[in-house]
């Protein structure tokens, strides 16, 4: 695999570099699948595999859902991810600037995409959890407590206007969590956090079951955490710095 200032040199993806936790997880296998890993070989980006059956979420996602969702949403962003980078390459190398910064627009949209959806795959499960150890700890330390921080989340989630995800990320220069609402894909964070857990409220990720009840759709998913998932991001979120 290769490492971090071979990718960011292969691809040119500087804006990636804020948003992505590149030592912690190109290196380690989160819960044993392989979805983190987010370039191939060759620095190109690749779709991995779900870390489920389509069907794994019923009844809270319904699998046609996560069939589009996974194939057409993430999988697009992906490709679309690699046109973007060959054009910023094309641009550089025939020396003409005109374009890059709307291809770099285009990056930072379909990349932040890719790894966002990325994350919210393996952050689901088919079981109700709840945060425990020293994720919990955290939790309280910065929130109060759990149900604070899932008023928090949910409220956060629920108004983002237009398309977007709710987060709860990592920030490792201060040590805290904090709670993000993100636009699109990449507009409202902040610098140096690491995102552990992604609600999307894009309409893609419920409107075919719950038409046009966000709200109903974020209260569900507090179901499905896999908050398991969520300490083995944030265990390696806080080892960064
Ligand atoms: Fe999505």
């Amino acid at each position: 695999m290769m490492d971090r200032n071979e990718f960011l040199k292969t691809s040119g993806m500087l804006s990636v570099a804020s948003i992505l936790p590149l030592e912690g997880l190109f290196a380690t296998n989160l819960t044993n699948n392989r979805i983190d890993k987010l370039v191939d070989e060759n620095g190109h980006f690749v779709l991995q595999p779900l870390p489920y059956s389509e069907s794994f979420l019923e009844p809270y996602m319904d699998a046609e859902t996560v069939h589009l969702h996974y194939t057409f949403h993430h999988g697009g962003a992906t490709k679309a991810a690699n046109v973007d980078v060959k054009k910023i390459q094309e641009a550089m190398d025939s020396n003409n600037f005109e374009t890059v910064d709307y291809w770099t627009k285009k990056l930072a949209f379909h990349s932040s995409s890719h790894i966002l959806h990325s994350i919210f795959w393996t952050n689901l499960t088919n079981k109700q959890l709840s945060p425990t150890g020293n994720l919990l700890k955290q939790i309280e330390k910065d929130f109060g407590s759990y149900e604070k921080l899932k008023l928090y989340l949910a409220q956060t989630s629920k108004n983002v206007d237009g398309n977007g995800w709710g987060i709860l990320a990592y920030q490792p220069m201060t040590k805290k969590l904090v709670v993000l609402q993100c636009e699109n894909h990449e507009k409202l964070t902040q610098w140096g956090c690491v995102p552990i857990l992604v609600i999307d409220v894009w309409e893609h990720s419920y409107y075919l079951k719950y038409k046009n009840k966000r709200a109903d759709f974020v209260d569900t998913l507090f179901k499905i955490i896999n908050w398991e998932n969520v300490a083995d991001r944030f265990n390696n979120a806080t080892k960064l710095i």
